[in-house]
């Protein structure tokens, strides 16, 4: 099934061996819905040069309301079917916390799972900057998070107010672009914008947010390019995926 989508064989390798951001865990998200979809992605990763993996479902109101209780289980039968298999890869479980309520209520009850390093992937609202987002970084900063977030390219409120971006860049907020933005999955907005901060040095991460197998396709696709090939030099002097230690 897995080759029937594969014309050609592309041996394409990221210059990183870390993925910060991806949905493999198994049934906790819209990601991965069961062991056998964790390990077909996990193998993509691989074959990409990908070792270390931080697993960051989402946590999200209403939708994914994820905790270490639901989160922490699915990780160690991750652990036990990757040990059965010949896949030598690291794994760490984390999450994606969109800033909303849920999140408060997390944070407020210390039920964080941070990165090693300790970073955090915060994810913005998709609809308009939240009320308050630099107090809500600023805090965390200062209980002693690293704060990377996840895709900045992706919301369209900053699009036209990139002076927005550089702010937040400013403040010591990582950004963590999705390889998918550059590949323009999400459309010519998104690209256009990951463009402009891959150009502008705000590239601190890159990221998968691999949800399924035909996301690891594009981007699989997209770094046997040569828009990616040029895209490197660039990148390689600012990505520091592979510190997240
Ligand atoms: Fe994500």
């Amino acid at each position: 099934m897995f080759n029937l989508f594969r014309h050609k064989k592309n041996e394409a390798k990221l210059f990183y061996h870390t993925d910060v951001h991806c949905h493999i865990l198994p049934g906790v998200d819209h990601g991965a819905q069961s062991l056998e979809d964790s390990l077909e992605m996990l193998r993509a990763e691989k074959e990409m040069g990908i070792e270390r993996v931080i697993l960051t479902s989402h946590v999200t109101a209403s939708t994914f309301e994820n905790t270490p209780e639901t989160l922490l289980p699915a990780f160690e039968l991750l652990k036990k079917a990757v040990a059965e298999t010949d896949l030598d890869m690291e794994l760490h479980v984390s999450a994606e916390y969109r800033i909303d309520e849920f999140w408060q209520e997390q944070y407020q009850a210390g039920n964080l799972i941070a990165m090693p390093g300790n970073y955090l992937l915060m994810e913005n609202s998709f609809q308009q900057e939240l009320l308050g987002l630099d107090e809500t970084l600023f805090d965390l900063k200062c209980k002693g998070y690293n704060i990377m977030l996840a895709h900045p390219e992706r919301y369209a409120y900053y699009a036209h107010r990139k002076q927005r971006l550089e702010q937040l860049h400013g403040m010591g907020i990582k950004f963590q672009i999705n390889i998918l933005s550059l590949a323009g999955y999400y459309g010519p907005q998104a690209r256009e914008t990951a463009l402009w901060l891959v150009k502008n040095n705000q590239v601190d991460l890159l990221g998968s947010d691999m949800h399924n197998m035909e996301h690891a396709h594009v981007i699989k696709e997209y770094i046997g390019s040569k828009d990616w090939r040029k895209l490197v030099p660039s990148l390689q002097a600012h990505v520091i995926n592979d510190l997240v230690h």
